[in-house]
């Protein structure tokens, strides 16, 4: 009897007769052998249909077998090292599940991303996005295995919210009964209350923002990892970070190894992700960027240009630590030593992949807070349950927030970040 498994497995059964139930990807046909290039989901794998192993009628029936048709397979595993997974399948029987229809719109030559987008529903089936849809998984585990070994509760924030986090000009509205609510940019302040309940805990979901920013790096609905730690300070939180970010990348190095193949990542660079990252001060890096003729000065926000020359200083990520107070949010601590500065770092991914995590220390003392507040021009009166938080057991705190799509298209090494989230939401696509 044939065995039921998945082409992942494959390697199991070498010899073996199998069952797969999968899709027909692809078709080569040369007279008496139909090569049918298989795909279930958790590989790919030729299958080889002789006329004479399988008889006229189950021949026939493959002669016509539409793309992206379904169907389950019975065949015998052989190695094969000039196949991606090492085997092929001597096909004995095949079973259609249900013809595709003619016409299938992602044919195998080139399409335009544009048109691949709006085929999104379908695009995902392919080699390409399929490795890429599996890292993201992989890193998915591996930022929740970290955290957990480390005792970090998981605490889910609201996604309707009240109050704005981040500033207030890139949230989106939503009608709540009477009133205007908004849709998450950050669950940071819930983490903070549910650190003072939990003392290490971590929020992980999707997070909104308005921002009309048409570039390889933003989406308007992205997921965010934010960890929120009772009694750490800003460096004790920058080495969670790099060892969180070195876990992920060995966990993929480990288990993703022929997803990274089918991406052609150039591994070497992944490998050299080990921990500690450099350090450089924001001072540091405005004078780095002067020395190399950048128009900027002291007090200017970086654009991709800058963070990406910064990059490629290091063959690390880096952290960018102590940015003028004014240009960051209210909650962030401003360095006792000089004030001008806060607490805070924005940790830079290699290769031009731009910021993958922000963080910093939290104010915790109650008249600073409402000070920053009120210099931000910010209604205090929502920001009541945020206060009390100083107001009953303040304590030292820090936390930090990585972009997940960010993330995985660093690791993967693709172009843009629309591909490394099943369905993007940007500027211009809410379909499909
Ligand atoms: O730097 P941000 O805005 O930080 C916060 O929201 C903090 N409240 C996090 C915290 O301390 N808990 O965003 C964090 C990260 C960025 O470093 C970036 O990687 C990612 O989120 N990010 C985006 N990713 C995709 N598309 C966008 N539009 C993004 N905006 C931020
Ligand atoms: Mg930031």
């Amino acid at each position: 009897m044939e065995i039921l498994t998945t082409i992942e497995e494959i390697s199991k059964y070498d010899g073996k007769e199998v069952l797969i139930k999968g899709w027909l990807y692809n078709k080569r046909s040369s007279g008496k052998i139909h090569f049918l290039q298989i795909r279930d989901g958790s590989g790919f794998i030729q299958g080889v249909v002789a006329k004479s192993d399988v008889g006229e009628e189950i021949f026939n029936k493959c002669k016509h077998l539409t793309q992206e048709s379904s169907i389950e397979v019975i065949g015998l595993v052989q190695k094969d090292d000039r196949a991606p997974s090492g085997y092929e399948l001597l096909v004995k029987d095949l079973e259609i599940v249900h013809v595709a229809e003619e016409g299938y719109p992602i044919s195998l030559k080139e399409h335009g991303t544009d048109f691949l987008m709006d085929h999104r529903h379908l695009w995902i089936r392919t080699p390409r996005q399929n490795a890429i849809l599996r890292i993201r998984d992989e890193i998915n585990l591996a930022i929740r295995n970290f955290l957990h070994e480390r005792g970090f509760a998981l605490v889910e924030p609201p996604i309707i919210t009240a109050t704005s986090c981040e500033g207030t000009t890139e949230l989106f509205e939503v009608d709540y009964f009477e009133d205007i609510a908004y849709l998450s940019q950050t669950g940071q302040l819930y983490a903070e209350a549910a650190a003072m309940a939990l003392g290490k805990v971590y929020s992980f979901g999707p997070t909104f923002r308005a921002e009309k920013s048409n570039t390889r790096r933003h989406l308007n609905e992205f997921w965010m990892v934010e960890p929120e730690m009772a009694y750490v300070d800003h460096e004790g939180s920058l080495e969670i970070q790099e060892q969180m970010v070195e876990y992920i990348v060995k966990k993929v190095l480990e288990n993703r190894r022929a997803e990274l193949k089918t991406l052609n990542r150039d591994v070497s660079k992944l490998e050299n992700i080990k921990a500690p990252f450099p350090r450089i001060t924001y001072t540091d890096a405005i004078k780095m960027l002067q020395e190399a003729e950048f128009d900027i000065e002291w007090g200017d926000d970086f654009g991709s240009p800058h963070e990406t020359y910064i990059a490629n200083q290091f063959d690390k990520p880096v952290f960018i630590t102590h940015f003028p107070t004014k240009m960051k949010a209210f909650y962030m601590l401003p360095d006792p030593d000089n004030p001008e500065v806060a607490l805070c770092a924005d940790l830079i991914a290699p290769e031009g992949y731009g910021e993958i995590i922000g963080g910093s220390e939290r104010i915790h003392d109650l008249d600073l807070m409402l000070q920053r507040i009120k210099e931000e021009g910010l209604p205090v009166e929502i920001y009541e349950w945020y206060l009390d938080l100083r107001r009953y057991g303040s304590v030292p705190h820090s936390g930090f927030g990585l972009g997940f799509e960010r993330t995985v298209a660093w690791i993967c090494g693709v172009e843009h970040i629309r591909q490394t989230i099943p369905f993007a939401r940007t500027l211009n696509r809410i379909y499909p």
